[in-house]
């Protein structure tokens, strides 16, 4: 396992592989990322592993200087998988000097629920994205289903850009308490990480009425029982039909529930299939 910090000795070493697997991260590796990156393995003679916490996806300077990072620990916790090699660039083998996000149309799906409300933030993470995508062209890119609007946004980005890449969304990887699995999970203080299993709960909750209510009710029940966890702030509850987005006609998506929350100063994300 070797580590490169600029694209071009990436290349060098992956000239001639047979099928590459690619799975972009920021870093601070949890098992969440180690379930896709031993998929990847498992599926592609090589596979990439990129840490780079991408700057023009934050829409707020404070959550980007605490995002958590750790290099060497990452290196560590990747050690024993066999064909892997990690790109850990720095921001300028990445963008150029004063270099901006590209702004991208994918049909409005980037304006609702993160995209609402992180102004900017699909563009960062569509910018990147087609950075890496172009830069290393694997065949299979992998992203977790916790990130489920930025999967959709992937798949979009991909068709509209006419790249030959599967995009390979991976089941959300869960706690005991069935919280997903996140970076951010560790910014927590005990009593914080406690108050954050009840995100699955209102999940649950809504999956189980999603039957026999409707979606207006739904979205009243959660929305009052989110008021009543003590430090907990609901950024939003949604449940949305993806079929609903012409873009995404043909696809059959079955609607999905999807919540934001702020517990003390950590924001968290989550969904679930309905
Ligand atoms: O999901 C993430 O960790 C990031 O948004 C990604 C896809 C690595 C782009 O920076």
């Amino acid at each position: 396992m070797r580590t490169y910090s600029t694209y071009k000795e990436l290349l060098k070493a992956i000239k001639g592989t047979n099928t590459i697997g690619l799975v972009p991260t920021m870093g601070s590796l949890h098992d969440g990322h180690l379930s896709l990156i031993k998929r990847a393995a498992n599926e592609n003679n090589k596979v990439i592993v990129s840490i780079y916490v991408n700057p023009t996806q934050f829409n707020d300077r404070e959550d980007l200087e605490n995002y958590p990072r750790d290099l060497k620990r990452d290196i560590r916790k990747l050690n024993k998988i066999e064909n892997l090699l990690i790109y850990a660039p720095d921001n300028l083998d990445v963008y150029d000097k004063s270099e901006k996000s590209k702004i991208y149309d994918f049909d409005g799906i980037e304006n609702i629920m993160e995209g609402k409300l992180r102004p900017g933030h699909f563009n960062g993470v569509a910018t990147i994205v087609e950075k890496l995508f172009t830069f290393i062209n694997p065949d299979n890119a992998y992203f977790g289903e916790k990130d489920f609007q930025q999967l959709l946004l992937i798949k979009i980005l991909t068709k509209q850009l006419g790249l030959n890449i599967n995009i390979i969304g991976c089941e959300t990887i869960r706690e005991n308490d069935g919280l997903a699995m996140s970076s951010r999970n560790n910014l927590m203080n005990n009593k914080e990480r406690k108050t954050a299993g009840e995100i699955v709960k209102l999940l649950l909750h809504a999956k189980k009425m999603y039957l026999d209510f409707n979606i207006n009710q739904i979205k009243k029940e959660i929305e009052n029982k989110a008021m009543s966890i003590e430090n907990f702030k609901l950024e939003y509850f949604e449940i949305i039909d993806f079929s609903n987005f012409s873009i995404l006609k043909g696809n059959r998506m079955k609607s999905r529930a999807f919540i934001a929350c702020k517990i003390g100063k950590v924001r968290l994300i989550d969904n679930l299939s309905l």
